[in-house]
């Protein structure tokens, strides 16, 4: 999971952190990475998109409260 503090979003530090870690991975040998995210979680569905990650599969999670 990556995250940059409120302040310095839109500045391109999460595309640089997200970059690193892919360069990080492919250094290793790594060839697929999968990562879950928020279906509603507007900004990183947009930055992982915008390196050429794909929808793979969806999950819905359920709860209920027991009161
Ligand atoms: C997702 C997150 C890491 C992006 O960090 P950031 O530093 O703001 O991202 P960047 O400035 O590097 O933007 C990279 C790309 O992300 C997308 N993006 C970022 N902010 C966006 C926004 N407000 N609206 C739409 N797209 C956005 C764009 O595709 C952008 O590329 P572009 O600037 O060429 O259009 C940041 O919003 C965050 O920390 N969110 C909370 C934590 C979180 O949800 N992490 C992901 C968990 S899976």
């Amino acid at each position: 999971m990556i995250g940059v503090v409120p302040e310095h979003r839109g500045q391109g530090l999460g595309g640089l952190v997200l970059m690193a870690g892919l360069s990080y991975l492919q250094g290793r040998g790594i060839e697929i990475v999968e990562l879950t995210v928020d279906s509603e979680n507007r900004e990183a569905l947009a930055l992982y998109k915008s390196v050429g990650f794909r929808k793979r599969s969806s999950t819905i999670w359920y709860e209920k409260p027991l009161d």
